[in-house]
């Protein structure tokens, strides 16, 4: 192997790296070859340097091989999933995955526990009485080829490398780079097995790219090295200055996800940008999977969320993992705390910060300050109102909510209020898709 050293100094200098060097850097790591402080080195010479393209996707794909790579090829069925870089409210792939499988497309979606002020579906999922999301390999294969989607937390069989660079750039101020961004993200998503990926990059106040921007930048490195890797691939960079929908929390966002399965032409006019942008992530992975056109997709997937076939793949996904939705319903029916916020003066709701709503939502017990930590199903926010409602003073903007009546109760009223701009006139909605990047 070349030495460490050399690969670094060349980093250092700028240079890029090439192929063989970059994957035995990454297999030495692997196996603990490698110190952890040659490779917090290298993440801050990558942080300060940048990778090319090619060296993104070699990196992408060293990390991929770190471990487990699935292969579903044996199902018979085109297969895709949906990755989102994570926001306040985001409850959307509790649609889209089951949506994309009622259009037979096989949906085998690997997905995380919620950490700072973003949202994880396995946690969201979890609320469910009895929800295992965390199924063995084996126990996610047989529910992904009997009901045609699974969602479940990733094992430690898959990148193990980017569990251990995770780790070492979170306490190395190098995780804000694109190429380690994109190698992170991406290499489980390669290493999940789907051939087709749809990326939902957030950008906003409550996004892990703040600028639009970045989040640009971020979507083009993840769908070219997608492509590098032959799997087809898009991304929606997506706004993320108001949170999704309404609900904000974990049993509350289940809820309104069922909503929008049950009921979703009422969902489409209370909420219809969410609702509109399930469908054309859905559509997208239908179109790339079946080798449709996106028009025929879109079709389509509004035709199988309108009959409840979403709805029925969620019912059976969720009766596969052992959940229950008649005790979730019970649970839903317990009293909690609750306390109204309203409108200190009328006018126009001229936005909601996502990131300030979402500090709110994590001190309420619905999200975790650190890994590890232990969340309150039932804590969360639903918002009354969304950006561009008219409101007069006094009229409710938000609930909080919590199992039992939450410490600093007056500072977290306080701190949600502030979350609202209203102002006398109507603002002008930037559209829910910013920007597509194929
Ligand atoms: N999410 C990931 O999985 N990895 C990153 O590096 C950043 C966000």
């Amino acid at each position: 192997m070349v030495s460490a050293k050399l690969i670094l100094d060349k980093k250092r200098e700028g240079r890029a790296l090439g192929s063989a060097e970059i994957r035995e850097f990454v297999e030495g790591f692997t196996k603990g070859d490698i110190p952890d402080y040659q490779m917090a080195a290298f993440a801050m010479a990558v942080c300060c340097r940048g990778m090319t393209d090619r060296e993104t996707a070699d990196l992408t794909d060293a990390m991929m091989r770190s471990g487990e790579m699935l292969d579903w090829s044996d199902l018979g069925m085109p297969t895709a999933d949906k990755h989102s870089t994570g926001g306040v409210g985001d409850k959307l792939s509790l649609v889209v995955q089951p949506l994309a499988a009622a259009c037979g497309v096989a949906v085998p979606s690997l997905t995380g526990r919620g950490l700072g002020i973003t949202g994880g579906t396995a946690d969201k999922l979890e609320t469910i009485p009895g929800y295992d999301a965390a199924l063995s390999l084996e126990a996610y294969r047989k529910v992904v080829a009997e009901v045609g989607v699974s969602m479940t937390v990733q094992t430690n069989e898959i990148c193990p490398a980017d569990k251990k660079l995770y780790a070492l750039r979170d306490v190395t101020g190098t995780v804000a780079s694109i190429p380690l961004i994109c190698g992170s993200i991406l290499s489980k998503k390669l290493a999940e097995g789907a051939g087709s990926l749809v990326f939902d990059v957030k950008t906003g106040s409550g996004a892990f790219m703040k600028t639009r921007e970045d989040a640009v930048a971020l979507a083009k490195a993840l769908v070219g090295a997608a492509h590098a890797a032959g799997r087809k691939a898009a991304a929606l960079v997506t706004d993320m200055d108001e949170p999704l929908g309404f609900a904000v929390g974990n049993a509350n966002e289940v809820e309104e996800s069922l909503c929008v399965l049950r009921n979703p032409e009422e969902a489409f006019s209370r909420n219809g940008r969410m609702v509109g942008l399930c469908v054309e992530l859905a559509a997208t992975m239908v179109s790339f999977a079946r080798g449709v056109s996106l028009e025929d997709a879109r079709e389509e997937c509004k035709s199988r969320l309108g009959d409840g076939s979403a709805l029925a793949k969620f019912e059976a996904m969720v009766r596969a993992h052992g959940g229950d939705l008649d005790a979730f319903a019970a649970l839903l029916r317990k009293p909690t705390f609750k306390f109204k916020i309203q409108a200190p003066r009328s006018g126009y709701v001229e936005g909601i910060d996502a990131y300030k709503v979402g500090r709110v939502a994590l001190s309420l017990g619905a999200g975790r300050e650190k890994a590890g930590d232990s969340i309150d199903p039932l804590a969360g926010i639903t918002l009354s109102v969304k950006t561009g409602d008219r409101v007069s003073v006094g009229d409710p903007l938000a609930t909080l909510e919590k199992s039992s009546c939450p410490d600093g109760l007056d500072h977290a009223a306080d701190a949600l209020c502030a979350a609202f701009r209203i102002g006398p006139s109507a603002p002008e909605m930037r559209p829910i898709i910013v920007e597509k990047v194929e």
